[in-house]
Order: structure tokens, then C-alpha cells, then sequence
């Protein structure tokens, strides 16, 4: 039987980057993944970096050519009624964030992870989580029609949200949180010029649209759709004309249309479980919590998870101490709740949420307001380029009860 230190489920970004954080410590980690490297690669994800993110990936020793080919952004634009309102991030928070695809990571972690080439598992079916509520944790999985066990200190959870890290702890063990959004994101990429330098969040009384780009040559973009709709309903005429249709004239003049090179419809989920750590399991990224998708939060909340576990589990091997791996999931949720509310707040301020008109008075009431309060723009600024964490000072410094 084979052993490792920790043993990581999934090869997305939170397992790939977690196990290259663990090499450049010394601790040595297997990561198992069921689909094949190309697979988990070809996925277009979202890819928009808080400094936070991007300095990890730094640390990770992946940030190169991110540094060289990510474009570095000071602000947003939110457009609404007509018009629309610049959010100067760095003018109110002093920071930036990065453009860079998701699908670029991947490749770089993975790129970083083959020169150990016994590092990752791809195709590994049927892996079992056992005993990870003792101090002999292991694992079981299927490759290449063989089975293997391994055994490890710790079993790190990546496996996304519909792993079966999670699931594995039982019911009465775990509490969870849900919301679901009654409509999802139509999202197409396309070799077009983005419209604008900067990102473009619509509200229109058609429904929401984002304008994003992966670079100056390749653009993304979202619009609203209905939960039922499926992409053959939406042909690419129909999907820039609804664009076009949503976005002030400032912008619609900017649009350069294409063929899509990819097209997909994604449904919109707020989820938490409580707690995140579990014995000697330790769940991370989506496999712990999913965030709609507005404010590109759901691998920045992975990269903070990956931080506070990598940071834990180096103290472990180094002094022998406990005290980070016992505060792992109370400071993870901090994060993550804050996360949640923001991303809540973001969706329901920018989406056709009902018909009701005084839910859309009360929008555009709320977007005027954070054009004209610069205390109201810092809210959003601050929350957007990412909160730290609070330390275990700062969730102690409740007001004294008089
Ligand atoms: N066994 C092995 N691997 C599994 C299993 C399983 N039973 N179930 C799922 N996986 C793999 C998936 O194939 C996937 O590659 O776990 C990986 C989980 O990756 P992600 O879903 O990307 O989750 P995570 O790494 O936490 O990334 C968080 O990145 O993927 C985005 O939307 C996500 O932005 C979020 C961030
Ligand atoms: C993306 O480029 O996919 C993206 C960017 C910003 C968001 C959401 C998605 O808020």
C-alpha cells in the first residue's frame, strides 16, 4: 500500500493548487482525479482574480506567465438606465484585480505538477474516503482497471460540489445552507475584441449582462436566460442581438460580434456546509461552498481555502502544532459567508429577479445611489477586489456585553 502525507480528492484548481503549495513546503500529496487531464483543462470556467489569488499563485511558483499575459484592471463599469457609472477599485480601495482564465491556471498547475509525474491520478474512478475521522486516514480508487489503497495523514477534499468528500460525512454530521436563483447565464466566448477596456455589468429590464474578455483578442459574455432555456434555443444572431438590445448605446457601438467558440448555460447556486474540516478531512473550494457566478468569486473563495490549509498543514509538519488545522473551517467560513452575502447582494442588485416594480424601482434607486456615494461605491469596491481575513483577534472583538 502506498502512503502519503495528505491525500487530495480532484485535480481542479483548489487540488492542483494545493498539492504544488504542499511540494515547495516538502509535504508530499497524491491527487486523484476522475476525469482525464484534457477533460478538466477544456472546462471554461470564469477568470477574474482578486491580488490576493494572483499573489498565491505567486507563491505557488505558477504566476509567470500570468504576470506576462494577465491584464490588469483598476475598475468596472456598472451600466444602467441609459447610462452607466465607473467603479474606481484602486482609487477606492488601493487595489486591483487580475484578468486571467481559469482554464489558464489549470494549465499552468498542471504544467508545474507533471515533473513529479506520479503527483496526479487522472481517470480515477470510484475513489472511497475511509477511517478519515481517525488518525489513519486512506483512500481506495480504481486506475487503470487495478485497485489501490493509500494511506496518508490527511484527506484534503477538492472534489467540487459534486464530489464525494462531502457526502461521505454523514447527514446529522453536517449542516447546509442552500439558495437556488430562478434564472441562469447564457455564456459565449468569442475571438472578438472586448468592447471596452474594462468590465461592463448590465442592468436592464430584460435581464442582466456581463461584458468580460480573456484577453484584448478574446471576449466573454453573459446574459440572463431563463432556467429552462437550452443552448440550441440561442443561436449566435439571437445571443448578440439580446446583447446588443441589453447594453447602453455607448457601449452596444463598441460591440464587435463573431462566432462562438463556445456556448453555455450555467444555473445559479448560493450552497455552504458547516463545518468544513471533519476529522482529518478537510473540505475545500466548491466542495464546501458555490457562489453565483457574478463577481467571479467561486476560485478566489477556493485560493483562500487552499491558502489557510496549506499554511496549517506546513505549521503541522514544521512544529508539530494544531492550532491552524483546528482553526481552518471557523476562518474559512468567516471568509466565506461574507463572500456569499456579497455575491447574494451582486446578483440580486443586477438580475431581473421578478416583475414586480417596485423590486426594480428599488434597483435602480440602490444603482444611483452607489454612482453618487462614494462611501456606497467603496462597499462594493472593497468587497469586489476581496476581504481578508479576520483573524481570531478580530472575530474576539464583539463589543463587551455592558
Ligand atoms: N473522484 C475524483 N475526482 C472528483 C470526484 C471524485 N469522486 N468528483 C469530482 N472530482 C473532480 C472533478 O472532476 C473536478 O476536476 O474534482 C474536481 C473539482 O474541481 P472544481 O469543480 O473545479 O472545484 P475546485 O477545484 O474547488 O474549484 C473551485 O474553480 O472550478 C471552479 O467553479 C469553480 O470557480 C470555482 C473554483
Ligand atoms: C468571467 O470573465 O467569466 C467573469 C468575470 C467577472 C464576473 C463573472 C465572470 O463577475
Amino acid at each position: 500500500m502506498r502512503s502519503t502525507q495528505v491525500a487530495i480528492i480532484g485535480a481542479g484548481p483548489s487540488g492542483l493548487l494545493l498539492s504544488q503549495l504542499l511540494h515547495r513546503n516538502g509535504i508530499d500529496s497524491i491527487v486523484l482525479e476522475r476525469q482525464s487531464r484534457d477533460h478538466v483543462q477544456g472546462r471554461v470556467r470564469a477568470g477574474l482574480l482578486e491580488w490576493s489569488t494572483v499573489e498565491l499563485l505567486q507563491e505557488a511558483g505558477v504566476g509567470e506567465r500570468m504576470m506576462r499575459e494577465g491584464l490588469v484592471h483598476d475598475g468596472i463599469n456598472l451600466a444602467f438606465a441609459d447610462g452607466y457609472a465607473r467603479i474606481d477599485l484602486h482609487g477606492l480601495t488601493g487595489r486591483s484585480v487580475l484578468v486571467y482564465g481559469q482554464t489558464e491556471i489549470q494549465k499552468d498547475l498542471a504544467d508545474a505538477r507533471a515533473i513529479n509525474p506520479d503527483a496526479v491520478v487522472w481517470e480515477a474512478s470510484d475513489v472511497a474516503l475511509e477511517s478519515w475521522d481517525t488518525s489513519h486516514p486512506h483512500v481506495s480508487f480504481t486506475h487503470r482497471g487495478a485497485r489501490h489503497e493509500v494511506r496518508c495523514d490527511f484527506v484534503a477534499g477538492c472534489d467540487g460540489y459534486h464530489g464525494i468528500s462531502r457526502i461521505s460525512v454523514p447527514h446529522d454530521r453536517r449542516s447546509q445552507y442552500e439558495r437556488a436563483y430562478p434564472f441562469g447565464w447564457l455564456g459565449v466566448l468569442a475571438d472578438v475584441p472586448p468592447l471596452n477596456d474594462e468590465l461592463v455589468y448590465v442592468n436592464h429590464e430584460r435581464g442582466f449582462a456581463l461584458c468580460s474578455m480573456r484577453s484584448r483578442a478574446r471576449s466573454r459574455y453573459y446574459i440572463q436566460c431563463a432556467l429552462e432555456d437550452s443552448v440550441e434555443q440561442w443561436p449566435d444572431d439571437r445571443f448578440w442581438a439580446e446583447l446588443y438590445r441589453r447594453l447602453p448605446a455607448c457601449f452596444a457601438r463598441q460591440l464587435t460580434t463573431g462566432p462562438a467558440i463556445e456556448k453555455s448555460i450555467a444555473p445559479l447556486r448560493s450552497f455552504v456546509v458547516e463545518p468544513m474540516r471533519f476529522g482529518r478531512l478537510f473540505l475545500v473550494g466548491d466542495a464546501a461552498h458555490i457562489v453565483p457566478p457574478i463577481g467571479a468569486k467561486g476560485l478566489n473563495l477556493a485560493a483562500a481555502d487552499v491558502r489557510l490549509l496549506s499554511h496549517a498543514l506546513v505549521e503541522f509538519y514544521r512544529a508539530g502544532a494544531t492550532g491552524l488545522l483546528d482553526e481552518y473551517s471557523e476562518r474559512a467560513l468567516d471568509r466565506v459567508w461574507k463572500a456569499m452575502r456579497f455575491s447574494w447582494w451582486y446578483t440580486t442588485l443586477m438580475h431581473r429577479c421578478s416583475d414586480d416594480p417596485f423590486a426594480r424601482r428599488l434597483q435602480l434607486a440602490e444603482l444611483r445611489h452607489i454612482a453618487h456615494s462614494q462611501a456606497a461605491a467603496q462597499a462594493l469596491a472593497e468587497n469586489y477586489v476581496g476581504l481578508g481575513f479576520a483573524g481570531p483577534a478580530a472575530s474576539r472583538s464583539k463589543p463587551e456585553q455592558a
